[in-house]
């Protein structure tokens, strides 16, 4: 055998053993006549042990390696008389008798230690050494027994595993899409899709009434944390089937989840709040429910003290920080110049103080008196040491101001504890929304989502008003997945697409295979699909999700470790008959 152990395994039960182990070298130290080497794997650290006195030579060898050579090393287990408490073989060291050095390496620009002193940059330009840090390899390890799990689940509650294509027809709605030249047909395109939705929905029409796969996605957005231009969904879909029993299928695969991997139990149902409810109380359609401080209307509590911003406002929201009131003025600058910030767009921010000592104090003395900002305090809840945070504005927009509000409160009083998990449906959310830029509606989900039946005949007169048999997960503030049952009916279909402004013909170049079938006898089918790289992160208590993709892409969308994307030589455009501007050439 190669090796006889990893160098993970052994333990005191092991003293005595002669063993063979393989790895990398994390450290040499010399102490004494002695020198200790660090023998890393994925599995764990060992400590090797060469005596001068009794090996010199060995010793010396010992003492020439340098960071990250790849050695294998024989010897003996035995007790270490230093113990180390930190790592599991902590215990024992090897006393060697026999060194072989598979291959030298150059130094590493950065250490390979838990922790490291390499900047991003540097990381990911060679992602394959940072990948070698135990955090990362966690953090493999954690998705490789996540989707391992949501397998055997859904295995067992009878769903197919089913490959769909990787080069598919462009019908961008939503993001953009990357896009493929194709050589045999000159001028044309593949695009690379955004999800399999159309796939899923025509193997449903085929009869495989329970699909799942674990399916990379691709989509040409802005990245963010929580975003990557390819990410991996849990793509599923179902047919026969109402909202029901998807949410209760989807909920207990969470459950299995949480339990099998984290073991962490939920006995209870998950919440589920309808989208205008959050998004009154929360100001988000993906609310962080592991804390309270919901938003509270006080519209009506403000209005006619002939104080402009609020007699102007569509709406004013409060927030209470509780024993907050001793926040300085220093501290209310800042949470100001939050929420001033252009994402965000509030144009100020309005607090009161209900101090420890009785007193209240607001930034808006000249206009409300004590009695006025006491009533506030009773409609809002405000307690003697609470601080009132008050937004007003057009409805939705201080609505979404005072939900990133709430966040930074939440962060800045330490309320979203890591390893608290509050998962909750969303349930109900508008089926299609309104751009001004564009001057049309588009689809909150996609164009396939049904609307909630009661709502159907007010399609025509005011889609703005419809509801949606729409559903997202969400876990402590993210989105892990959203679904919908889906239009089966080939007309209601094609009254959604003359809804969303695409005319008869557009509908049909785009979407025209998927509503022939749907005349085959498509049976009532609904979906979801949760965004894998969120829920891995989320695990693994990340706020990133570029740390559970084994080799993920930067900000810029760029992977710097290949350098790509990379121009192609002449050639290649030729064979694809494509020629490119004046300014990329
Ligand atoms: P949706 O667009 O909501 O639905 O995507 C489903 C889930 O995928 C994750 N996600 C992402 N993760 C990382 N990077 C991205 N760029 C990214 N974009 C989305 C999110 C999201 O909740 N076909 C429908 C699903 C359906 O109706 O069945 C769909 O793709 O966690």
């Amino acid at each position: 055998m190669y090796r006889t152990n990893t160098c993970g395994e052994l333990r005191i039960s092991d003293a005595g053993k002669t063993i063979t182990l393989a790895g990398w070298v994390q450290k040499t130290r010399e102490f004494g006549g002695m020198t200790f080497v660090d023998l890393r794997d994925r599995y764990g650290l060992t400590q090797l042990v060469f005596n001068m006195e009794t090996e010199p030579d060995l010793c010396r060898q010992a003492r020439d390696l340098g960071r990250e050579f790849v050695v294998r090393a024989t010897g003996k287990v035995a007790e270490r008389s230093n113990k180390n408490q930190n790592i599991p073989t902590g215990d024992i060291e090897i006393h060697v008798t026999k060194l072989e050095i598979l291959n030298p390496a150059e130094v590493p620009p950065f250490t390979i230690e838990e922790a490291s002193d390499g900047g991003d940059e540097i990381r990911m330009k060679y992602r394959y050494l940072d990948l070698r840090r135990s955090p990362l390899q966690r953090n493999l390890a954690l998705r490789h027994r996540m989707a391992q799990e949501i397998r055997k689940y859904l295995d067992l509650q009878g769903f197919l595993e089913i490959e769909t294509p990787v080069m598919i027809k462009s019908t961008p709605e939503g993001a953009r899409d990357f896009v493929v030249p194709s050589r045999m047909n000159p001028g044309q395109f593949y695009a690379l899709p955004q999800s399999p939705q159309m796939f899923k929905q025509l193997l449903m029409v085929s009869g495989y009434d329970r699909y799942m796969q674990i399916v990379k996605c691709f989509r040409d957005e802005d990245l963010r944390a929580d975003r990557q231009p390819e990410f991996t969904q849990i793509d599923c879909e179902m047919a026969f089937v109402e909202q029901n029993d998807i949410l209760s299928t989807f909920e207990g695969m969470a459950k299995h989840l949480f339990k099998h991997v984290l073991n962490v139990d939920f006995d209870k149902p998950f919440l589920r709040i309808p989208y205008e409810q959050a998004m009154s109380e929360y100001g988000s359609d993906k609310p962080d429910l592991r804390f309270g401080m919901k938003i509270k209307e006080i519209g009506s509590q403000v209005t006619g003290f002939g104080f402009q911003v609020f007699d102007d406002a569509e709406y004013t929201g409060a927030i209470v920080a509780k024993g907050c009131a001793g926040f300085t003025r220093r501290q209310l600058d800042d949470l100001t110049e939050f929420v001033k910030k252009p994402q965000i767009g509030a144009k100020g921010l309005i607090y009161t103080r209900y101090s420890d000592d009785g007193t209240i104090k607001s930034s808006v003395d000249k206009f409300f008196d004590a009695a006025a900002l006491q009533g506030w305090a009773e409609v809002t809840g405000a307690k003697t040491g609470d601080l009132l945070l008050i937004l007003a504005g057009k409805k939705e927009k201080t609505l979404k101001a005072l939900g990133e509000l709430r966040l930074e409160m939440g962060r800045q009083l330490n309320l979203m504890n890591k390893n608290t998990f509050i998962p909750l449906w969303v349930v109900d959310f508008p089926l299609v929304e309104w751009d001004d830029e564009t001057q049309r509606f588009y689809a909150m989900h996609h164009p396939f989502t049904a609307p909630k039946p009661e709502d159907i005949p007010i399609l025509d007169i005011d889609p703005g008003k419809v509801h949606a048999n729409a559903y997202d997960l969400v876990i402590n503030g993210v989105e892990i997945g959203g679904g919908s049952i889906r239009i089966h009916d080939s007309r209601l279909q094609a009254k959604m697409f003359e809804v969303l402004g695409f005319t008869p013909e557009q509908a049909e170049y785009r979407f025209g295979f998927l509503m022939n079938a749907f005349k085959y006898g498509a049976p009532p089918h609904g979906g979801i699909a949760f965004g894998f790289d969120r829920w891995v992160s989320l695990f693994a208590g990340l706020s990133s999700i570029r740390d559970v993709i084994a080799f993920p892409k930067n900000n810029m969308g760029r992977d710097v470790m290949q350098d790509s994307p990379s121009q192609i030589d002449a050639e290649q455009l030729k064979e694809l008959n494509i020629r490119l501007g004046q300014n990329e050439l």
